[in-house]
């Protein structure tokens, strides 16, 4: 290149607006990742509401860790691989618990402040672990990390934060991705960037029932798949046991850590029933519990019970959870918590290798919306915070980054004119359809029913206007047919994919 031609170039980049990073997504695993990647560049975070607003802002039980000298790696591993049904891909999972402790020291270090006693980090336990790991912030793990997280990019100047700002669909061409179309101050707009990374969460809103906050409606999963990008595993949704579960109340998750501190669930006779399913009892791991507690609420409600224990170190240990329901009037120290499972955790997503590379060049992806392989079929409690954080950390020292750019032409973004079936009454059908014949419990008629309905809807339903909802709801709907698909594909039963024949 001349010079005349590399100074229009530079002109051309300047007159765009282009970064070295683009990051969509503000939790554990985007604010990870820009804070190692503003050491090599310009990092732009995109984010759709409030940085804070996040599957991680809500997360309450921990993060899991070899950190006790009667825990090592190799029980982590195999308690890791028997939760997810031996469908783990060893290799990243060996890379994920090895790498564990070094990186919460990394979040201590930057201020997370973990539960101590004695200068010594106190560690809980759930459901499939064989050995106390889960290093906590009482009832409120995630809230102390992402403020963290969110104030250590706050002092960076080489970040860039759009709150409110909707990541709309990738620019590829050729299976190379060049950036994104956003929607931001009612404008869609492209930008730029060398790499594009997708950091965008969980997809609970897919089902009626679900843990997660109103922002987890599997955009960067849909937005991956209409570029051409590899899914997998995506028929592995978790479904955590203990959601509260009362009628017209939002569902609010009961963390299993009251399950590790002695809490114990019983059906509508006052009956203690997880012996009957399996001999952990209420620490068998989730599918198992759900599972339970589903079959058991068929004749009435089920309830999780603390009564029993210390009501003063409940309140300490359970801050969060306790004000809330107390607010609603349930005092958890006296009265047992009406639960049932819900939507919580997607297993599968864009397929990556271990360096957040997925097929198309240039983009990346961390967190819950890729698939590492590292939690196989069935994820094991506390293990989703510590692989975002782990895998986020790694790529650095492997991105090059190439400043002289050759750009392609990209259209503007077109909104399709033709009339389009209301977003409110398309996303509560796919709630209710994928909560019947998607869910916890799965039957070859009910799955291929559901596609067939999914389907029609997907013929009349598309965007309309720059309203988030409409695209969130068409995203809904594309991960809510990619999910049943891969449903149907799987004829037998495998950790949290369960076919009832
Ligand atoms: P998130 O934290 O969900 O962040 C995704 C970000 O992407 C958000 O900022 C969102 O606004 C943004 N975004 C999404 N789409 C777009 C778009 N189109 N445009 C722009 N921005 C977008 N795991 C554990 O290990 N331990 C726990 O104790 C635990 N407890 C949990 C409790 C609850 C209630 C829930 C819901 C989950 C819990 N999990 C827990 C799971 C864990 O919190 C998540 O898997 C993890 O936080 C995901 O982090 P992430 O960075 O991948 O995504
Ligand atoms: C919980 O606190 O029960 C959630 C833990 C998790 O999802 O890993």
């Amino acid at each position: 290149m001349n010079k005349l031609q590399s100074s229009c170039e530079a002109f051309k980049l300047s007159a765009m607006k282009y970064y070295d990073f683009i990051v969509i997504g503000s939790g554990i695993s985007g604010l990870n990742f820009a804070l190692n990647a503003s050491e090599k560049g310009k990092v732009l975070i995109i984010t759709k509401k409030h940085i804070l607003e996040s599957n991680t802002n809500y997360a309450q039980g921990g993060i899991a860790a070899v950190l006790d000298k009667l825990d090592n790696f190799k029980k982590h591993i195999d308690d890791t691989l028997e939760a997810g049904a031996y469908h783990n891909n060893k290799q990243a999972v060996r890379y994920m618990v090895t790498h564990g402790p070094k990186l919460i020291n990394k979040l201590a270090q930057l201020g997370v402040p973990f539960a101590e006693k004695d200068q010594k980090l106190m560690l809980t336990k759930e459901g499939g672990h064989s050995a106390k790991r889960i290093a906590f912030v009482g009832d409120r793990t995630g809230n102390a990390i992402e403020k963290t997280l969110v104030k250590a990019v706050h002092e960076h100047s080489k970040i860039t934060i759009w709150e409110n700002s909707f990541a709309v669909d990738l620019l590829v061409k050729n299976k190379k991705c060049y950036g994104l179309y956003v929607l931001k101050n009612n404008k869609i707009e492209k930008v730029f960037a060398s790499a594009v990374i997708l950091a965008t969460g969980g997809l609970g809103q897919v089902y009626k029932k679900t843990t997660n906050p109103n922002i987890s409606t599997g955009d960067g999963f849909a937005m991956a798949a209409r570029a051409g990008c590899k899914v997998k595993d995506l028929e592995f949704v978790q479904f955590h046991p203990t959601a509260l579960d009362l009628p017209r109340r939002k569902s609010f998750l009961i963390s299993e850590a009251l399950r590790g501190e002695g809490a114990v669930l019983r059906n509508n006779n006052g009956e203690r029933f997880m012996s009957k399913y399996d001999k952990r009892k209420e620490l068998a791991p989730r599918d198992i519990v759900a599972r339970a507690i589903f079959q058991e609420s068929k004749k009435g409600t089920v309830c999780l019970d603390i009564t029993h224990e210390n009501s003063k170190i409940t309140q300490e240990r359970f801050p969060t959870i306790h004000k809330k329901l107390k607010k609603i009037g349930i005092d958890i120290t006296k009265q047992c918590i009406p639960v049932s499972p819900a939507a919580h955790y997607a297993c599968g997503g864009i397929q990556v290798n271990l360096k957040g590379e997925t097929n198309i060049k240039n983009l990346y992806a961390f967190g819950e919306v890729a698939c590492t392989g590292v939690h196989g079929a069935n994820r094991l409690g506390s293990n989703s915070l510590l692989e975002a954080v782990v895998f986020s950390d790694q790529i650095l020292e492997k991105l090059k980054i190439s400043k002289s750019k050759k750009i392609p032409s990209f259209p503007p973004y077109l909104l399709n004119k033709k009339s389009s079936g209301k977003f409110s009454y398309v996303k509560q059908r796919i709630k209710k359809i994928m909560w019947n014949y998607v869910g916890i419990i799965r039957t070859e008629k009910g799955l291929s029913e559901a596609l067939k309905t999914l389907m029609k809807l997907k013929k009349s339903f598309h965007p309309t206007s720059k309203n988030i909802k409409e695209f969130e709801t068409q995203n809904l709907l594309e991960i809510a047919i990619l999910i049943t698909k891969a449903a149907i594909k799987r004829k037998k039963s495998l950790g949290c994919h369960f076919i009832d024949s």
